[in-house]
């Protein structure tokens, strides 16, 4: 079974993810404080890991650079599972295999990438050696339900969080596979046309709907420190009567 997925984003006002480009908060304000309240309401959510877009985690990582070519595609697409211990679980969702780690961990959490059935056999050695846990989303890495099955059934997570940035967001929103929205509306602006939001999907046509078909329920509200607001959804699939 796969885990309950809860997307959990901090966006200004106008739901834009670039914090260094937002509005500054009121004078008086801790000077960390989107980091603070970001990771506690994490913490609240009870979660055992947290899911990003490859990019995402590329700013978290600085693992040695080496590239493998496509000629050697392994034939061997059985999850791997490092020595975890108790810790949860930080993923990234990296078709291409373009990431290098030179570690089993992101602070205090256990690595885990989500790869496509295209990425080699020397790729995959290197992530044992490093302690990284791996899983396959199909032959081109985009089948994401079956890859949050494995972490559910093999990785025993009951709940992940879904951190970002918005392309992983909406590509998760298209497949359905997002059951609540953590929303952080943090008091500022951008203001910028373009700038990425909460969710990304490129669609294949201007009236593609990746939302279709449901409905988001007002869970809680909180008003959190410096005026950032605090707001739960769960979505709903139940067909409109
Ligand atoms: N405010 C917030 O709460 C928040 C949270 C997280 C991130 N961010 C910001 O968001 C920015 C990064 O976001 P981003 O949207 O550019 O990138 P992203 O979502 O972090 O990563 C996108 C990448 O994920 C990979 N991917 C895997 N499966 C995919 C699929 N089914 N569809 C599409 N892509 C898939 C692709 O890698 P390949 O290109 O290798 O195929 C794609 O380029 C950063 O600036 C970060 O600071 C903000």
């Amino acid at each position: 079974m796969r885990p309950k997925i809860i997307c959990h984003m901090i966006g200004s006002v106008d739901g834009r993810l670039l914090s260094d480009r937002w509005t500054p908060l009121p004078e008086g304000a801790e000077p960390n404080t989107i980091l603070k309240v970001y990771d506690e309401a994490a913490q609240r959510m009870s979660a055992q890991g947290w899911i990003v877009g490859r990019k995402t985690m590329a700013d978290m990582v600085s693992g040695t650079a080496r590239s493998y070519g496509v000629a050697n595609t392994s034939r061997s697409h059985s999850t791997y599972i490092g020595n975890r211990r108790e810790r949860a679980i930080a993923v990234t969702v990296d078709p291409a295999g373009k990431l290098h780690y030179g570690t089993d961990h992101v602070g205090s959490d256990h690595l885990v990438t989500i790869l496509s059935e295209q990425v080699s056999d020397e790729y995959l050695a290197e992530l044992r050696d490093d302690g990284v846990s791996y899983l396959f989303a199909g032959a081109d890495g985009q089948d994401l339900y079956t890859a949050m099955t494995t972490l559910g059934s093999q990785f025993d997570v009951q709940t992940v969080l879904l951190e970002g940035g918005g392309t992983i967001n909406g590509a998760f929103l298209k497949a359905d596979l997002i059951d609540e929205i953590s929303l952080l509306v943090y008091p500022g602006i951008d203001g910028l046309a373009g700038v990425p939001s909460i969710f990304e999907y490129h669609g294949t046509s201007a009236d593609e709907l990746p939302a279709a078909g449901r409905t988001l329920l007002l869970l809680s509200v909180e008003t959190l420190a410096a005026g950032v607001v605090w707001m739960r959804y769960a979505v709903d699939r139940r067909p409109a009567e």
